[in-house]
């Protein structure tokens, strides 16, 4: 499995470098956005690649674009990424790249919750609530929700966390209208995701979408779709109310992380080769399990 940490392209103008995705433009309307091995935790990226995880976050995305299509419009165009970079570069992007509309980012985030667990199990504990949304008293952790729930972040800055809103705040940032489409597509796009993923086993208990308007002014849906990175996946069969469930994604390496006394900032601990083994193995088991088919190498 070919491994990367960081691109070095140079037939492109770079864009930036994400905490895991470096983006490149393509002319003026498009991006190329390829999709590394690094790994970020606590919002602070490792030191050390999980080899092929950049595929299987880029394959996964891939996946549930092409499934959810019909919901909303998504910044794929097709084009090959092997065809916009020289041919000493086609190695970093196979597998792992998408050629995307470039989008004006919509600087909210929009969270969607089927389950309680994480940070709005512990909002509910303190509050009753999730992000100021109330919620029948007596809710065990991990427990589904009686209705999937959308609760927006604003943005950070590199290095910054993500901070909760409320919606009548992204009201307020981006205009009722736009809010209003945002969840209302959020939703709809973790129902048909959360119904499929269940035929293969999975719950989806939350995700993060991000979305981008054309020069039109047309929502789309773009970055990482539903991936093991943006949402949490439970294997059904391990998954049972009242304790937090296994999942296929960085849990290795936040509980390894836990374990150390180390304050959640940069630089980070270096990652012990076991740990880095068997994230690399959830990862593969993840995009097998949720599409039937092993990574594309
Ligand atoms: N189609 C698009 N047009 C413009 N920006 C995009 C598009 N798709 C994704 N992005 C942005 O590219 C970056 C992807 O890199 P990533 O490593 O995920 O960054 P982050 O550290 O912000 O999560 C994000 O800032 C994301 O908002
Ligand atoms: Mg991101």
């Amino acid at each position: 499995m070919n491994s990367l940490y960081q691109t070095s392209i140079h037939s492109l103008p770079l864009l930036g470098h994400g905490k895991v995705r470096d983006n490149y433009a393509v002319g003026d309307d498009k991006i190329l956005i390829v999709t590394t091995d690094r790994l970020s935790a606590f919002d602070v990226v490792m030191n050390e690649p999980i080899p092929g995880k950049g595929m299987v976050l880029n394959q996964m995305s891939d996946f549930w674009f092409e499934k959810l299509g019909h919901i909303v419009p998504n910044h794929l165009t097709g084009v090959a990424p092997e065809s916009v970079v020289a041919a000493d570069e086609v190695e970093q992007v196979k597998g792992r790249a998408v050629v995307a509309k470039r989008l004006k980012p919509i600087m909210v985030e929009a969270v969607v919750r089927g389950y309680i667990i994480g940070s709005g199990w512990k909002d509910y504990q303190d509050t009753g609530s999730i992000c100021g949304i109330k919620l029948p008293a007596g809710l065990q952790q991990a427990e589904k929700l009686p209705e999937p729930l959308f609760t927006p972040a604003a943005k950070a800055d590199l290095g910054e966390h993500d901070e909760n809103i409320s919606f009548a705040d992204m009201e307020s940032r981006i205009g009722a209208e736009l809010a209003a489409k945002m969840r209302d597509v959020s939703i709809a796009l973790y129902k048909a995701a959360a119904d499929y993923a269940a035929t293969r086993g999975i719950i989806i208990a939350d995700t993060k979408f991000e979305f981008g308007l054309d020069d039109n002014g047309v929502m789309h849906l773009m970055d990482e779709v539903l991936t093991a990175d943006s949402s949490r996946f439970w294997p059904a069969d391990s998954y049972a109310p009242g304790m937090s469930p296994p999942s296929f994604d960085k849990q290795f390496v936040r509980d390894y992380l836990e374990t150390l006394t180390w304050g959640k900032t940069a630089p980070a601990p270096a990652l012990p080769a076991d740990v880095i083994d068997k994230t690399q193995a959830k990862y593969f088991e993840a995009i097998e399990r949720l599409t039937g088919q092993k990574l594309k190498a």
